[in-house]
């Protein structure tokens, strides 16, 4: 906690995650979501200038009262309907089986325990709803992988708890999906960086009649 975490973290991902290859990537992972989304980790807001038109109303599940604020702006220009749904992504104060999809983007690396998370994925969304992400985490390359597990406990000092080398597919399969999709890339030109850009996007269905 502190300043630090509080005040400057929020304001600092509200720039760096809203580069021109981020948005790349937000705009291609919340293709196909409509009604109504859970936003895990909704942070400053950075994805509602790309939901469809679709997506009727947003829950936003966020713990910073900072980013929350930042968010404000972009939330009043959308014509989306979005409400602070709660602060805890693995404990979610949302019904069973109500909700069309769930987005997380850049949280499971934050989330302390990202499997709980992930359960109340499932448990929230109704049969054949989908789980959309778009995160960053283990890289397939040993060296790469090495830096990251070795600067991960900096990381988490420095970036409100984030992991740099969470498998992010594993943990996506692992979870009670019927049906998961997930693939990894890299932001674009950020090659010397590649411990934080390695990204795992993809999509999770839960089964069941529609
Ligand atoms: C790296 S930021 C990403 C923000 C946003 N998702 C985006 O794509 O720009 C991670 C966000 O997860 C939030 N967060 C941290 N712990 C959380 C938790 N247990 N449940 C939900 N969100 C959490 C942080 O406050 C922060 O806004």
């Amino acid at each position: 906690m502190g300043i630090w975490s509080e005040e400057v973290l929020p304001r600092a991902t509200d720039v760096l995650l809203d580069s021109p290859a981020c948005r790349r990537w937000r705009r291609e992972v919340v293709k196909g979501l409509r009604g109504v989304v859970v936003e895990l980790g909704f942070g400053s807001g950075l994805n509602m200038a790309w939901y469809p038109p679709e997506v009727t109303t947003v829950l936003a599940i966020e713990p910073s009262p900072v980013a929350l604020r930042l968010a404000r702006r972009r939330t009043a220009q959308c014509p989306i309907e979005v409400r602070h749904a709660g602060t805890d992504a693995q404990s979610l104060e949302i019904d069973s089986t109500s909700v069309d999809a769930v987005l997380s983007t850049f949280t499971m690396c934050t989330v302390p325990q990202p499997a709980a998370a992930l359960h109340e994925v499932w448990r929230v969304l109704r049969p054949r709803g989908a789980f959309h992400f778009l995160e960053h985490g283990l890289a397939a390359e040993p060296d790469t992988a090495r830096w990251q597990h070795r600067l991960t406990p900096l990381q988490r000092r420095i970036a409100g708890g984030c992991h740099l080398d969470r498998d992010i597919g594993a943990l996506v399969r692992a979870a009670p999906f019927e049906e998961c999709a997930v693939r990894r890339e890299y932001l674009s030109g950020y090659s010397r960086l590649r411990p934080w850009t390695t990204l795992y996007v993809g999509a999770a269905g839960k089964g069941g009649p529609g």
